[in-house]
């Protein structure tokens, strides 16, 4: 389909409030009866706290039916959460578990549909459109965001050249020859994929991309400032999760570069108190649930996600956002008691200019305290001396995180590079 004004948008995008809701109650109500009347972990949920899928007469009542936790996904592992007979289940995902057995997600051909249109529609919200060229450099395979994001491509009507993960020279070459308009790739990826250009004397702000959509981990404002301006790009953020979907369930509009807006037609989002569960009103922070709307094979019902974030009014779209994640609650470290994300010190190193935004975080106990060590590259191009350098990142993390760390200062290309989702943190600390 050409581009054009008329088909920028799917009509749900332009609906009122008001008519979103009534959307959002009717798909609801078909969601908790879908769950409770074929999942027989629903239907004990439900049935142990006395909720039944006709108690839900607004979105308000949501909260009174129970959370699913990745746990509840593990315990019925492989196949004993879904709602419909195996034959008509077109494709499983999974994501890998740090304890033994992975997560198994499962689509129908419908949810497949309503994948790569959401997905369509997030490309076209970050400002892509039928004719681009899309080099997706996120896994294939049981990992959603290759063929999340290729799906969605090919829906839209662009050319994908399905690179995944890895071989980083080769990316380089095919940005270089094949000339895509736009990259989708986790941002620690990007950052090493525009090294291996340096290294290749090409120079980042020559390539041919004009968009990155970058997503499946924690990255700061700040790191967009670095990618767009290191890359000469517009960066957005794609935001989703296996149990849900996959990529494209939240998806950052260009015209505002805001936070994703979470597309609420299929996903619905409350945030809660971690500690208490208490559902808690939009702008406060605390964990992100979603309850799918639509989807058959795999129904989920306030999927606790651990992603800590805040909910915010829409702006380009009628839907919700979601500000930037700061973290997951799993990846925060207590530190002698104060509470620290990976991200807090990605955005410090990235404000001195000697240093580049790769980094590990090391804990471990000396005695009784917990001692933490970054280590971090230094820019090809600085010609500071380590020890100041150092020193400026130590101050900065203790005025702004309060917490005092050693600072190691590495020389560029010795810490190891992400393929993927980027391994921070690195907690020794006895369990
Ligand atoms: O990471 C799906 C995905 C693929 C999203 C490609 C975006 C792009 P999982 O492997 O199940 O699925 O991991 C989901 O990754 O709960 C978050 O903690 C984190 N995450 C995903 N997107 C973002 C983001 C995919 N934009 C988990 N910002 C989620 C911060 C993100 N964290």
């Amino acid at each position: 389909m050409p581009f054009n004004l008329e088909n920028r948008f799917d009509p749900v995008e332009r609906v009122s409030v008001d008519e979103l809701k009534r959307l959002q109650v009717e798909r609801l109500r078909w969601s908790l009866t879908h769950a409770y009347n074929n999942v027989a972990f629903y239907r004990k949920a439900f049935d142990d706290i006395g909720v039944h899928p006709y108690d839900l007469k607004s979105l308000d009542d949501l909260r009174h039916f129970p959370f699913t936790t990745k746990s509840d996904l593990r315990d019925n592992y492989p196949f004993g959460m879904l709602a419909t007979p195996m034959r008509e289940v077109v494709r499983v995902h999974a994501s890998s578990g740090t304890t033994g057995k992975p997560t198994v997600v499962a689509y129908t051909q419908n949810d497949i549909n309503n994948w790569a249109d959401v997905m369509a529609r997030s490309i076209r919200a970050a400002g892509g459109h039928a004719g681009d060229k899309v080099h997706v450099a996120y896994g294939y395979g049981l990992f959603t965001g290759g063929l999340g994001a290729h799906y969605g491509a090919e829906r839209l009507g662009c050319t994908v050249i399905p690179m995944s993960g890895g071989q980083t020279e080769k990316q380089v070459q095919l940005i270089r020859d094949f000339e895509p308009d736009i990259i989708m790739v986790t941002p620690s990826y990007m950052l090493n994929i525009a090294d291996e250009m340096e290294r290749q004397g090409m120079n980042p702000r020559e390539s041919s991309l004009r968009l990155g959509i970058f997503g499946a981990e924690p990255w700061t404002q700040t790191m967009r400032e670095e990618l767009e301006s290191r890359l000469g790009i517009s960066a957005l953020d794609i935001y989703g999760l296996s149990e849900v979907m996959g990529p494209g369930v939240g998806m950052e509009c260009i015209e505002t570069k805001d936070g994703p807006t979470i597309w609420e037609d299929h996903f619905y989002p409350e945030i809660i108190n971690p500690e208490t569960g208490e559902v808690v009103p939009d702008g406060e922070y605390g964990e992100l649930v979603f309850t799918s709307l639509t989807k058959e094979a795999l129904p989920i019902v306030r999927y606790r996600t651990r992603d800590l974030t805040r909910l915010l009014p829409g702006q380009a779209r009628p839907m919700r956002r979601i500000d930037k994640i700061t973290g997951r609650s799993d990846d925060m470290l207590i530190i002698r008691g104060v509470n620290v994300f990976p991200t807090q010190v990605e955005e410090q190193i990235l404000k001195i200019e000697d240093l580049a935004p790769h980094y590990e975080i090391h804990v471990e106990k000396e005695g009784n305290l917990d001692c933490v060590t970054v280590r971090v590259e230094r820019k090809p191009e600085s010609g500071a001396e380590s020890t100041d350098v150092a020193k400026a990142l130590q101050q900065r993390v203790k005025t702004h995180i309060g917490i005092s760390t050693k600072v190691e200062v590495a020389d560029t290309g010795s810490l190891a590079r992400s393929e993927g989702k980027a391994r921070h943190v690195f907690d020794r600390r006895p369990k």
